[in-house]
């Protein structure tokens, strides 16, 4: 009998959904448990989003700064196998789900047990998933496999899409004719076909050989446009915003709220400016460095973990 932990965080209820199709081949099987674990922040951030809410919780996000979480309640912390469920905020985990990730109970659960990263997100996961790859060397977890479950809608309307369902809550098309928001149905449905596959390879202890089947059945897929431009964009913006913020104070300081609201106002002007002219640049210059993207493409579709990181 084999003791399967699935740890996640959903606002929506989307990524709760994704981990349990995901989990499906697990329950279904007579030699394993699944044990399902909700990270539970103790004051939760209110779903749908108000607009200052979404852009005060920006700098934690990005400085990796936790919120108060209670313990998982769980009747033991050894397990087979993990799966760490989490969605992005900022390009980071979310607060929740970082929050797990520093905390004590994560060390225990995580000491030298297998690892699968399970993401429901818009399109842009490669620097978080960077951070997380480090967290669970860290807590002495080693990374088996990574599934990520995104938005297939163009990065633009994925952008407007997005937002209506964050800040309504609903997931439908927006004005009647936008493409319905967020990860599609299809795709959550058939998550199971990924929890086949680690199953398969789990049962056979063929670990290592793991994701580059999760690749070949298309669990991941980097674009390598959004890669190279989310880690433009947190290098050299998103860092530099959250300590102009955290300067004024932390989560929900009202002495902050100025700094927020003129973020708030950059943010969208930055998206829709800023990454269409990035874009014509990676085009532009896309030929001449075929060799080091097909490199990043490959790196970002695995569980490696840059010694330099
Ligand atoms: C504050 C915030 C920031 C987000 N930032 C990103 C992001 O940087 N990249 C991304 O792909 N998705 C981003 N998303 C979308 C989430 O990853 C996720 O898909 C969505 O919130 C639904 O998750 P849920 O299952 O928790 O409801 C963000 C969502 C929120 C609420």
């Amino acid at each position: 009998m084999k003791n399967a932990l699935v740890i996640y965080y959903s606002q929506s209820g989307q990524l709760t959904e994704i981990a349990k199709n995901f989990a499906k081949p697990l329950e279904n099987s007579p030699e394993y448990t699944v044990t399902y674990a909700s990270i539970e922040p103790v004051n939760d951030y209110g779903f749908p989003w108000k607009g200052y809410q979404f852009f005060d919780s920006f700098p934690e996000s990005v400085d990796k700064i936790p919120c108060e979480i209670k313990p998982l309640d769980l009747e033991s912390e050894d397990f087979d196998l993990i799966v760490f469920a989490y969605s992005v905020w900022y390009m980071s985990p979310s607060i929740p789900s970082n929050s797990f990730l520093l905390s004590e109970q994560a060390k225990r659960i995580f000491k030298g047990k297998p690892v699968i990263t399970l993401l429901g997100v818009r399109n842009m996961w490669v620097v978080a998933q960077e951070y997380v790859k480090e967290r669970i060397k860290e807590l002495g977890g080693n990374l088996i496999g990574n599934i990520v479950l995104r938005d297939r809608a163009e990065n633009m309307t994925g952008i407007i899409t997005i937002s209506y369902f964050l800040f309504t809550g609903k997931k439908d098309r927006f004005l009647g004719f936008f493409p319905k928001a967020g990860i599609s149905e299809k795709d959550i449905k058939s998550a199971d076909k990924f929890g086949e596959i680690v199953k398969d390879f789990f049962d056979n202890n063929q670990l290592d050989q793991m994701q580059n089947a999760l690749v070949k059945a298309k669990a991941v897929k980097v674009n390598p446009y959004l890669a190279s431009t989310e880690q433009m964009a947190f290098k050299r913006v998103f860092t530099k915003w959250s300590s102009f913020i955290l300067k004024k104070g932390g989560a929900g300081d009202p002495a902050r709220k100025v700094r927020v609201r003129i973020f708030a106002n950059y943010f969208p002007f930055a998206i829709l400016l800023i990454a269409p002219i990035k874009y014509v640049f990676f085009l532009i210059f896309a030929p001449f460095k075929l060799k080091s993207i097909k490199k990043e493409i490959a790196y970002f579709s695995g569980v490696e973990l840059k010694s330099n990181n």
